[in-house]
């Protein structure tokens, strides 16, 4: 038997304390170190008092994901608590509320200072799953911004073509982000293999949350939940599918995946790219 006090801790790190954050870390943080990390005071304090209060060794760090040098920060925090197990980038930002500027921070730039500042310090065994979104395969993007979009340094990213075409069609700027979200994963997996270490997406559809109310509410909600029967799924998917996914993705079962999304959305896509093609 091993001597418990010689581990060190295990940790696992969700961003975004929202409704998959939540239920990922109620999914991956039993017996382990677990650190939350959201913009907002309100919602992380209340997640993690909700935590600890059944048990978790939960601990929040306040984050803004689309600031680099505090996506840093909580990477070393996370680094220094002991061994880095699974990190799952949750926060972000969707296009029924937020402009096309905090879309292409959060949830673009955000995206990249996460797999950047873990990629250091990440070890051997540590696995990354960033959420992105049924959009991004369903946005279009020439192969050069798509390449840009893969490796070009952070700072270029919101110079490229697809971006100035934006204008301010948040619509478009989530799919781009979610799109950049993908390919970037992907070829972040070099970099992570070097460390012994695995990073992928999970791309959901309509999934039940705090996000996916306020889409329901807008302009396009009685689209979207049309499109969730047309398609043959018959409800949105929950939270919980989301945190099996991401059990799957950063578990044993899943140590020669790396590079990937798995799409989660009961068909949407298919759907999608059968009936309605934007862009
Ligand atoms: N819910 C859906 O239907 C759906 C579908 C596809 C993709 N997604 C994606 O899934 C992820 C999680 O969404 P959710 O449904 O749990 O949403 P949610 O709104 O319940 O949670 C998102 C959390 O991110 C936090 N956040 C926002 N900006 C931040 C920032 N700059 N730094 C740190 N934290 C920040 C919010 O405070 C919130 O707690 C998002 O990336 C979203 O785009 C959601």
């Amino acid at each position: 038997m091993q001597n418990r006090t010689d581990d060190a801790r295990d940790v696992v790190v969700v961003t975004g304390a929202g409704g998959m954050g939540t239920a990922v870390a109620r999914r991956l943080g039993s017996g382990r170190t677990l650190i939350l990390a959201d913009a907002f005071r309100e919602p992380l304090d209340r997640a993690v008092e909700a935590l600890r209060a059944e048990g978790y060794d939960a601990r929040g760090v306040p984050t803004d994901v689309s600031d680099r040098a505090s996506v840093e920060e909580l990477a070393r925090t996370a680094a220094d608590a002991g061994r880095l197990t699974a990190v799952v980038h949750t926060a972000g930002v969707s296009a029924a509320t937020a402009s096309v500027r905090t879309i292409l921070d959060v949830d673009l730039l955000g995206t990249v200072y996460v797999i950047e500042a873990f990629e250091k310090v990440a070890v051997r065994g540590t696995s990354l799953v960033c959420v992105a979104s049924v959009a991004g395969h369903m946005a279009r993007i020439g192969p050069e911004d798509e390449a840009a979009f893969a490796s070009a340094p952070a700072e270029e990213l919101l110079g490229l073509t697809a971006v100035a075409a934006l204008g301010d069609d948040s619509i478009a700027a989530y799919m781009l982000a979610k799109r950049a979200n993908l390919v970037r994963v992907q070829a972040a997996a070099l970099a992570w293999n070097e460390r012994g270490a695995r990073v992928n997406s999970i791309s959901p559809g309509v999934i039940a949350t705090a996000m996916a109310k306020a889409e329901a509410d807008g302009a396009s909600g009685d689209h979207m939940l049309q499109m969730l029967d047309a398609c043959g799924a018959e409800r949105p998917g929950t939270p919980g599918e989301i945190a099996d996914a991401a059990a799957f993705l950063t578990g044993p079962q899943a140590q020669y995946i790396t590079g990937t999304d798995l799409l989660v959305d009961g068909g949407q896509a298919a759907w999608i790219r059968r009936h309605m093609r934007r862009g």
